[in-house]
């Protein structure tokens, strides 16, 4: 007789994991989907929150007394499943009930690191500036070294599943789609003494599991970017996010006379926030000899431009582009042009000579010829067309 195990909620809750783990797993693969990838994070997350309820309102079955069981049982278990006769369990059994608990402890780990991931390097998401740039640094390598453990996780429990389903034919995957499992009676009923078989099942799961390693092996090695071949072509971005002076972050804001003064009248602007304070600082004290040429301005409109660089500069700014580039300046050095900071050095050092030659880019220093969103100050990753 059949039996319904798997309510509908739980059910959808599954395969709603498997389905958001994987568009994280993909998206993650190219910062260009990197917003795809935060709203995959978002959904797992509510998913999870609801298995949490679900496990305390959830049928018997779903249930965290149902399938949490004291370490008698779990050993009890284990060395059953040891002798290859594992008792028979309608729901989880008592080991994989730890383990599905541990499953959704490292979930909530993976979605909080990448929330303060996204939230200090991107300055994006609920939580956009709350986080400092280092903060988000550190949250970063923690977030990928547990999303790529809970993949190694994800392998054992598929392969677990499967030894269920091919060696001990309890039919566990199925179950997870229909909901309903045989009763126990029925159960004994088809399963044969399991000795006989367990050679003919151990191979039938070896070109399973061989078949999987396969498509895992396509999948690392799919780009979905590539697949696609798009670049985004619009995209509005906001401009950067600056701290004042208590360290809130507010949008920048752009500054007519320095627009005037240092935009339109010589060269385009470079954004306040892709050098240091002592480097602004410099700039404007040699104005008379600025790049080979005499760019002096009034005293006063030249105090009013240096104290807007200043309340803008690296420092102050939340952007990933900014935080490398102060990172990587050796200690004390006060760099005049943003094209000769090692980061920007390191991130152009595939780009051949000739390109910045040519006439739809003219030098290194027309970031804007290359980064759609430079006047933002964000240089997002999205935004990048070399020109022909
Ligand atoms: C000829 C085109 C071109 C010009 C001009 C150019 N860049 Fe870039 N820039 C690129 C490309 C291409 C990359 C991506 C390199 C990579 O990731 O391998 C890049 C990467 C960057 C990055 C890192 C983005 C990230 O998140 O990986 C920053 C920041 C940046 N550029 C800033 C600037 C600034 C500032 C200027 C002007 C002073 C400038 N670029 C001028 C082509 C250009």
């Amino acid at each position: 007789m059949k039996i319904v195990v798997w309510d509908i909620p739980t059910r959808l809750f599954h395969w709603g994991l498997v389905l958001a783990c994987f568009t994280a797993y993909i998206t993650s693969r190219t910062e260009r989907f990197l917003e795809l990838h935060a709203v995959a994070g978002y959904v797992l997350f509510s998913l999870i929150i609801f298995r949490i309820v679900w496990g305390f309102a959830g049928n018997k079955y779903a249930r965290f007394s149902h399938f949490l069981k004291g370490p008698k049982e779990v050993l009890s278990y284990l060395s059953s499943m040891v002798r290859l006769k594992p008792h028979r369990c309608t729901g989880h059994n008592p080991a994989v009930g730890w383990v599905v608990l541990f499953m959704l402890s490292v979930l909530i780990a993976i979605t909080v690191t990448g929330v303060v991931t996204y939230s200090g390097e991107e300055n994006k998401g609920f939580l956009a500036g709350y986080f400092s740039f280092n903060a988000a640094q550190y949250a970063f390598i923690l977030h990928t070294f547990i999303a790529y453990a809970f993949i190694a996780l994800i392998v054992v429990h598929v392969a677990a599943a499967f030894i269920h389903d091919f060696v001990f034919r309890e039919n566990m995957i199925l179950a997870m789609v229909t909901g309903s499992k045989e009763d126990s009676a029925g159960f004994a009923a088809r399963s044969v003494p399991a000795e006989t078989h367990v050679k003919a099942r151990f191979a039938r799961l070896a070109v399973f599991l061989l078949l999987c390693l396969l498509g895992g092996w396509m999948l690392v090695s799919f780009n979905l970017a590539s697949v696609l071949g798009s670049k985004r072509t619009s995209g509005s971005h906001a401009a950067v996010k600056v701290k004042d002076d208590k360290g809130v972050p507010r949008p920048f804001v752009v500054n007519g006379l320095w627009l005037s003064e240092c935009g339109e009248s010589c060269h385009s602007v470079f954004h306040p926030t892709l050098l240091p304070e002592v480097s602004w600082k410099a700039v404007m004290a040699g104005l008379d000899e600025h790049f080979e040429d005499d760019a002096s301005l009034e005293p006063e409109d030249a105090e009013e431009i240096l104290k807007y660089l200043i309340s803008n500069s690296a420092e102050r700014s939340t952007s990933e582009a900014s935080q490398k580039i102060l990172w990587t300046l050796p200690e004390g050095s006060v760099p005049l042009r943003i094209t000769k900071t090692p980061y920007w050095l390191k991130k152009h050092s595939g780009i051949k000579k000739d390109i910045f030659k040519r006439e739809s880019v003219t030098s290194p220093s027309n970031c804007a010829a290359c980064h759609r969103d430079a006047d933002t100050g964000i240089f997002d990753d999205t935004q990048i067309a070399v020109p022909d």
